[in-house]
């Protein structure tokens, strides 16, 4: 099967909403590659992962071992793989080498940084050298600390025209979509007008032309905090503590493993 291609995400502008969720494993991406048009291999695996308080921690390698775990467990999806902090912003160059590894040792279609107008640059330089890319404006989880803490993005003039002007910069720079993060409706509004590549919202309103959840958050398997903008469709911690707890349970009433599961028993009779 042909993967769904920048050109077919660029092509649902003013069309149907692109459908994304982050996968970070094989069986997961497995499982949501029919529904999506896009698995992203979001950076946010430090936190959901590896218990990490923000994403600053998470490594190159770190990427591209989870992108070739997703581009193995699905076949139809684009798949998209976050550039983690301090891999591309010392220079176009470093951006480059660096996003060229992720490509060339996953197989991504296209990786996607955090960043705006003084990524301009780096998105150019790297879309006019084969690498699509993503971009990501609005709240910049990588840029935490310098932002004073995770919090909604535009409330005032100033704050909304510098967003606006980093969708316009970096869509005239080449990126072929834009994640939108946290960042107040009328913003993400007049940005998805805007712009004629496709926005991707995640806490930015159905104004945007496209709609991105982590996975784990709306499986109920992530609850170190939960941001207003998730929605939990089904708890699953529910199902995998029942049957850790029904295990545990017959491991020691010894009612576990039976004989069905043994091998050099004597078949049970049938009836
Ligand atoms: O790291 C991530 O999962 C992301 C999405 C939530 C947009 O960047
Ligand atoms: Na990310």
């Amino acid at each position: 099967v042909k993967r769904v291609t920048i050109r077919d995400i660029r092509a649902r502008k003013g069309a149907e909403p692109v459908v994304v969720l982050t996968a970070y494993t094989a069986p997961i991406a497995r499982l949501l590659d029919p529904h999506v048009d896009v698995l992203l291999v979001g950076d946010s695996l430090g936190m959901v992962l590896y218990g990490m308080d923000t994403t600053l921690g998470v490594t190159l390698d770190m990427m591209i071992n989870h992108g070739q775990a997703v581009m193995r467990g699905s076949s139809r999806a684009c798949v998209v793989v976050d550039m983690p902090f301090a891999s591309y912003q010392e220079s176009k160059e470093q951006a480059f080498r660096n996003a060229a590894r992720v490509m060339v040792e996953t197989g991504c279609t296209a990786i996607k940084l955090e960043g705006g107008r003084e990524l301009a640059e780096t998105i150019q330089f790297l879309t006019e050298r084969g690498i699509p890319v993503m971009a990501h404006i609005g709240l910049k989880p990588q840029s935490v600390h310098a932002a004073g803490g995770f919090r909604a993005q535009g409330r005032g003039n100033a704050e909304a025209a510098a967003i606006i002007d980093d969708a316009v910069a970096i869509e005239q720079a080449g990126a072929f979509s834009v994640v939108i993060e946290g960042t107040i409706e009328a913003v993400a509004r007049s940005i998805s007008a805007q712009l004629s590549i496709p926005t991707i919202g995640i806490g930015a309103s159905a104004a945007c032309d496209g709609q991105v959840l982590v996975t784990e958050d709306i499986l109920g398997l992530f609850s170190d905090f939960t941001p207003k903008f998730v929605k939990r469709y089904t708890d699953l911690s529910v199902p995998i503590t029942d049957a850790v707890a029904t295990y545990a349970a017959e491991v020691k009433s010894r009612a576990f493993p039976g004989s069905e599961h043994c091998f050099g028993m004597p078949k049970t009779p049938k009836p």
